[in-house]
């Protein structure tokens, strides 16, 4: 690759002269960076947006399912037990708005002795591999950012009492980051900065990590797939997943009940007649703000980041594009003087592919309601609104000793 030719075709005449000063190991490392460059993605400046016919979806509501709890609950046990299902902790995530550098999952929710998320979302796939008597296998997604840390932490706590052959770690793409004028910023004074590609790309990243070839996965059809974040992820539901098999659809979203109107969560709809998660932006206040006959949020459906995908159809849309989002960023970076800057304002755009989109991708998804309070508390902020404030008081309301 003509380096000097690539760099000045795109307008980075900065990292030119960064890359002719670097020596040895270092210079390498950063040729590697720019190879790695999709320069088509640095040139986004808008992100996707749905443009179809949106209208609501139909789903589960919590009464549908508990009316047919056993027969589900049947159908997903059997298929667990057969080794179907994969479990996918989504934790490459860097969690800024908590403003904690360590590993999100590494937080520690308790107050009177150590209960770190990690631990927390463990004993919840305990809990259902006790009922089942059977293992799943759990794959870790963490990013170049905290893979290292991630990893240690599992090891220093013994992978939580959950066998060892059983969890895999694998690490997330990275993508260049710019500054508004869509020039590379550098974060130390050879390397440019990057940031994880959002959760969008989990599938193509297990894939390449080879993990999949270990035997725990060789009759996997399944995989559900959860965020970091939410304490009372309810993981590896057998109902959730019998319901899904038994829907013939080719995902499953486990939702909540929109609390009102303007609640910030992506909301599952449906576009030209396909299943798309809207993002609470994007929704018309008229449709926020629409009624059933019945009274309820006709847009209703939260997601909460808990999926099931089958493994046919995700191999199946592999090749097919996933929108890339353009997102508005503080970067730290270092200035030409190799001084380290933080900004207190967004400086920049990280691109990201998010796994709501891969709903509209799929195909087909269930929406599975379930109820709130049990699997919903959310960490995503220091204080207010989904804090650790709220996910702590709905963790002892569901009994948890912090
Ligand atoms: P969020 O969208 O809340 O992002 O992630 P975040 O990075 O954790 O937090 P902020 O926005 O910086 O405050 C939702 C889930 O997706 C994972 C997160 O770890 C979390 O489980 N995620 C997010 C990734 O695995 N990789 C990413 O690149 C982004």
């Amino acid at each position: 690759m003509d380096i000097k030719k690539v760099l000045l075709s795109h307008g980075q005449d900065h990292i030119l002269s960064v890359w002719q000063k670097a020596e040895g190991a270092q210079k390498t490392a950063l040729e590697r960076q720019i190879a790695q460059i999709d320069w088509d993605t640095l040139a986004l400046r808008e992100s996707v947006r749905p443009c179809g016919k949106i209208e609501p979806i139909a789903g589960f509501s919590v009464q549908d399912i508990a009316a047919c709890k056993e027969e589900f609950a049947k159908i997903g046990t059997a298929a667990i037990r057969e080794g179907k299902l994969a479990a996918v902790l989504l934790a490459g995530g860097q969690g800024t708005r908590l403003g904690s550098d360590k590993p999100k999952g590494a937080f520690n929710m308790g107050l009177t002795h150590d209960l770190p998320i990690f631990g927390l979302l463990m004993d919840r796939l305990k809990e259902v591999c006790s009922v089942c008597s059977a293992y799943v296998p759990l794959a870790v997604m963490t990013s170049g950012k905290n893979d290292e840390e991630t990893r240690a932490f599992f090891k220093e706590h013994g992978y939580f009492g959950y066998p060892e052959e059983y969890i895999g770690f694998f690490v997330q793409d990275t993508a260049a980051c710019v500054d508004f004028n869509g020039k590379l910023l550098l974060e130390e004074k050879n390397t440019i900065a990057g940031a994880p590609n959002g959760n969008g790309g989990w599938y193509s990243s297990l894939v390449r990590s080879g993990l999949l070839q270990e035997k725990v996965y060789r009759n996997v059809q399944w995989f559900n797939v959860f965020a970091v974040d939410n304490v009372l992820q309810n993981i590896a539901d057998p109902v959730f997943l019998g319901a899904t098999i038994a829907s013939g659809c080719k995902t499953g979203a486990k939702v909540v009940k929109k609390t009102c109107p303007e609640e910030r969560v992506g909301v599952l709809c449906l576009e030209d007649g396909v299943p798309r998660v809207v993002e609470y932006y994007e929704l018309p206040p008229e449709m926020a703000f629409a009624r059933d006959a019945d009274g309820e949020l006709s847009y209703r459906f939260g997601v909460i980041l808990n999926y099931l995908f089958e493994k046919n159809k995700l191999e199946e849309i592999a090749d097919k594009g996933i929108p890339v989002h353009v997102v508005e960023k503080k970067i730290p970076y270092c200035d030409e003087s190799g001084e380290r800057i933080v900004p207190k304002q967004p400086n920049g755009y990280k691109f990201e592919t998010l796994i709501l989109d891969l709903i509209a991708l799929m195909g087909s998804c269930l929406p599975c309601e379930v109820v709130r309070e049990r699997e919903f508390a959310p960490v995503k902020n220091a204080q207010g609104v989904d804090s650790v404030e709220t996910a702590r008081a709905l963790l002892i309301k569901n009994g948890v000793k912090l």
